[in-house]
């Protein structure tokens, strides 16, 4: 049976001399700033290190304190969260920032149930902010902890099942005095070592307590439920141009997916089938000589994925598109929009004449 008091030892010991050097972590026996944790784990749900580095670098230069991010517009926050996705993250961010200002002196709260009560932190970030900003004595489990459980104790139940299990799992690796190096040692384990398809095992600080390597399954696990395929929606995007060139952008609402983002206008994003010429004419924002450009965009979200065509129209006189949630942007200025990848792409298929991308 694996020894957690061995564990954590001799994973402290491999995180002492190897942790990986990140710009949100502090210098060993530093407290990390809480600004900084709780930012860098709001980006890494969802997304890779790498990706996440130059956005908390250009974040913290640009709104270096919870105080600056509280007084930021929503436009450029959107805006310099572009390309990491899950927009309702960048909202809630400089929503929690205001609620901190307003209601914490600007500061975040110790606890785990502090935490939980601020927009946009769930049980997982207050977990990792009481743990590596505040030293609480707890454990956060992301996929890179679950994994690690899994094999530590061998557990051959599925995914998502056997997450409360897991998780049970994990809490017995909270090391009581250095909680917040334990859960970054484990998260560099999972993403180093441990890793999802060919773990390391030869060169693992944890080895001769893992059951998994010991039974052979390690690299199996954890197990996964079969996959339910992702179902495809479909839309054709309204390339609208007016007389001096710029194109017409609408604002999503502020709840659902791509909250806030700016896109062209659509037909509704259907599951059933493609939308043919005579029922895109109907949904048309606007009459007129709509022409559909030749290809499509593809763009697969979490939950399905998206066939898009593009239709290109032209109008004079746009007076019935300037309420505040439409936007007339210059071909040459869409990287002052906040637009979400699949924007993007809509994008470069109408600016290229209609080529498939
Ligand atoms: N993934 C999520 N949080 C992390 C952290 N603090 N360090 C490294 N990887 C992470």
């Amino acid at each position: 049976m694996p020894d957690p008091s061995r564990i954590i030892a001799d994973l402290l010991a491999h995180y002492d001399s190897h942790r990986r050097r990140l710009p949100w972590r502090s210098d060993p026996g530093v407290r990390p700033d809480p600004y900084h944790v709780w930012l860098s784990e709001v980006m890494l749900q969802q997304t890779t290190v790498q990706t996440v580095i130059p956005y908390f670098r250009a974040f913290l230069q640009r709104w270096p304190g919870v105080a600056d991010l509280a007084a930021a517009e929503q436009d450029a926050v959107m805006h310099a969260w572009q390309g990491l996705g899950y927009y309702s993250r960048a909202r809630n961010l400089r929503k929690c920032a205001q609620v901190l200002v307003a209601d914490h002196a600007g500061r975040f709260p110790q606890t785990e149930a502090g935490l939980l009560s601020l927009p946009g932190i769930g049980p997982y970030t207050a977990a990792a902010i009481a743990a590596i900003a505040f030293d609480q004595p707890t454990m956060p489990v992301d996929g890179n902890i679950e994994r690690v459980s899994a094999r530590l104790y061998a557990i051959e139940e599925a995914m998502p099942t056997v997450k409360p299990e897991l998780k049970a799992r994990a809490a017995t690796l909270i090391a009581r005095d250095r909680p917040g190096d334990m859960a970054q040692a484990l998260m560099d384990l999972g993403a180093t070592i441990c890793t999802p398809r060919s773990p390391a095992c030869g060169t693992c600080p944890i080895s001769r307590d893992c059951m998994g390597r010991e039974q052979g399954i390690a690299a199996d696990l954890p197990r996964k439920a079969p996959k339910k395929a992702k179902p495809t929606r479909h839309a054709v995007f309204f390339w609208l141009s007016r007389g001096d060139g710029a194109v017409l952008f609408q604002r999503r609402p502020d709840k659902g997916l791509l909250g806030g983002m700016m896109l062209p206008p659509s037909t509704d994003w259907r599951d059933a089938r493609p939308w043919t010429e005579a029922e895109t004419r109907n949904h048309a924002p606007v009459a007129s000589d709509w022409r559909a450009l030749n290809g499509g965009v593809s763009h697969t979200f979490t939950h399905f994925h998206f066939e898009m065509t593009v239709w290109a129209g032209h109008v004079a006189d746009h007076a019935t598109f300037d309420g505040p949630d439409d936007v007339w942007c210059p071909p040459d200025r869409l990287d002052s929009l906040a637009l979400p990848t699949v924007a993007k792409k809509v994008c470069r298929h109408a600016l290229s004449g209609g080529t498939l991308v």
